[in-house]
């Protein structure tokens, strides 16, 4: 989607970047005001760069992966706002920067089969910088590739020194070497970068980073690091700020939210800084995302339950129905435990809309494991699922083990349950027909002329009659009728509209 919004900075943020403004030498301490002096010195030499091209230079930033990326391409985003550069609508720009995922062997192809078509542009515009960062620069084996293989990379940097952005973009700037800055591990937490939000009405918010669970499957551990939580003082003063700026929707984010608080001091629960948040004037809905089944408190339904402002779906991952081998997996739940959460969070939040992740032909899956995942499924009648099927990734403890699922059945089983989960599906989304739902409007309908698409708090898309002063506001729409995962509906106008 095209961008509306222009960069937003914290105010803590604007006086960093006055302060550094009048200092000569960059401040040793590693922290945000560093890299405000930083995004100085970029301007500048940019300036000069533009003077002597006679135009604009422009940046492109893609994303992979998951919505924690997404967020911190928005603060890479809105650093190279900051710096001058003017954002493009393709990647045929002077600054190309690539933040990538790992999570499963396709979104490695995706990457190089981007890079490989870049340097068709790249023919044109011999000056372009490519940037690569992101999970899979965390990885060895990636940089060596882009070292020994990639010379036409400019700079290379991972997830733990994101925040040094602006240093780097510097550097890279003035050198015309290949820059390669990767961290193994970095403790820092650093506050009030500046971001180009995607919408201008809802946000993502980080309230931790890293994960802890190692799942036997799973390389993000590797890649991201430690789990360390976010102080809940910065997160609400985020929000606060977000909720000034006409943010009205946020997604709390982290790979395991359940485990929030874990290592800050006092007694800090996901459940309790949900209760704080709820209290953030101006936000009316509040989404998160992930929730671990291992570490889903009977707190945190009960404020689900008392919630006005919490949305009624929950994406609760079950990878699989076995608890055999769920335990292999390292999931640290079995499928009668996690049936029996489904029911308590279900007795609490009666029309509750459930999400989940699978995995389909992890190693070792016979027949019987793959048909208790059917029939969890069955039992569970997800609203909607991702299914995955398993990728083997170097490094993790699954990828070592020796019965490895052929791929032939894998996919046999994948489709199977595909059908499965669409079907069920299907019909648990019609539930909602003939009802009026909150329907939070987030663009114009590009199919359509005349329509503009928004989402209710169960996170179902609805199309329905408006234009685009409708953007942002959250309005009544009866939902006339579902198409499978979408609805059509009509808005609801009150007497006082
Ligand atoms: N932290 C989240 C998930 C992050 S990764 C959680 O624990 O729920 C998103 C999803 O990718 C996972 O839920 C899992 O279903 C899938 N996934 C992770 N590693 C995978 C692998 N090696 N192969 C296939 N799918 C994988
Ligand atoms: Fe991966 Fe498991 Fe951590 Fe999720 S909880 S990111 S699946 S290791
Ligand atoms: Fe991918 Fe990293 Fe997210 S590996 S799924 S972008 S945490």
């Amino acid at each position: 989607m095209e961008s509306t919004y222009s960069v937003y900075e914290s105010e803590e943020f604007r006086q960093m970047l006055t302060d550094a403004s009048a200092m000569k030498e960059p401040p040793v301490m590693d922290g945000s005001l560093r890299q405000a002096w930083f995004i100085h010195r970029c301007r500048s030499i940019l300036s000069d760069r533009e003077k002597a091209l006679g135009r604009k230079l422009t940046f492109c930033v893609v994303t992979f992966g998951c919505q924690m990326n997404e967020r911190d391409s928005e603060k890479l985003r809105g650093i190279l706002k900051l710096t001058g550069y003017l954002e493009a609508a393709s990647e045929d720009a002077d600054f190309v920067l690539y933040n990538t995922c790992t999570v499963r062997e396709n979104a490695n192809v995706r990457l190089y089969g981007r890079l490989g078509a870049l340097s068709t542009i790249r023919r044109k515009n011999p000056s372009m910088k490519i940037a690569l960062c992101g999970c899979m620069m965390q990885e060895k084996d990636e940089v060596e590739r882009v070292r020994t293989r990639l010379g036409y990379v400019s700079l290379v940097f991972g997830t733990h020194n994101l925040y040094r952005f602006p240093e780097l973009l510097c550097r890279c700037l003035l050198s015309d070497d290949q820059i390669i800055d990767v961290e193994e591990k970095n403790d820092l937490i650093v506050e009030n970068l500046p971001s180009e939000r995607t919408y201008p009405f809802k946000s993502g918010v980080n309230i931790m980073f890293g994960c802890n669970n190692f799942c036997t499957y799973c390389i993000v551990p590797y890649v991201r690091g430690r789990e360390k939580s976010r102080d809940p003082k910065e997160i609400l003063r985020e929000i606060g700020h977000l909720s000034r700026d006409g943010v009205v929707e946020i997604m709390l984010l982290g790979q395991n939210v359940n485990s929030y608080g874990k290592g800050l001091p006092g007694e800090v629960t996901f459940a309790k800084l949900l209760r704080e948040v709820e209290q953030v004037e101006g936000i009316r809905r509040i989404r998160f995302m992930t929730s671990h089944p291992k570490d889903l408190s009977d707190e945190l339904i009960e404020v689900m339950k008392d919630s006005k402002k919490i949305c009624p779906h929950l994406h609760l991952p079950v990878q699989s129905g076995s608890s055999r081998l769920l335990r292999i997996m390292n999931r640290h739940y079995t499928k009668e435990s996690y049936l029996e959460l489904v029911s308590r969070l279900r007795a609490a939040i009666p029309d509750l809309s459930l999400s989940t992740d699978l995995i389909v032909g992890f190693p070792g899956e016979t027949e019987e494991d793959f048909l208790e995942t059917m029939d969890l499924v069955r039992r569970v009648e997800y609203d909607s699922a991702f299914t995955f099927l398993y990728s083997r990734r170097t490094g993790t403890p699954a990828a070592a083990m020796e019965d490895q699922v052929d791929e032939a059945t894998a996919h046999e089983r994948f489709n199977r349950l595909l059908l499965e989960v669409q079907t069920i599906g299907r019909k648990r989304s019609s539930r909602f027909e003939n009802t009026v739902q909150g329907v939070l409007v987030e663009d114009v309908n590009r199919q359509e002329s005349g329509f503009v698409t928004g989402r209710t708090g169960h996170n179902l898309v609805v199309h329905f009659e408006g234009d685009r002063s409708l953007i942002g506001s959250i309005v009544d729409v009866r939902l006339t009728k579902a198409h499978g995962f979408y609805y059509v509906g009509k808005r609801v106008v009150h007497a006082s509209e």
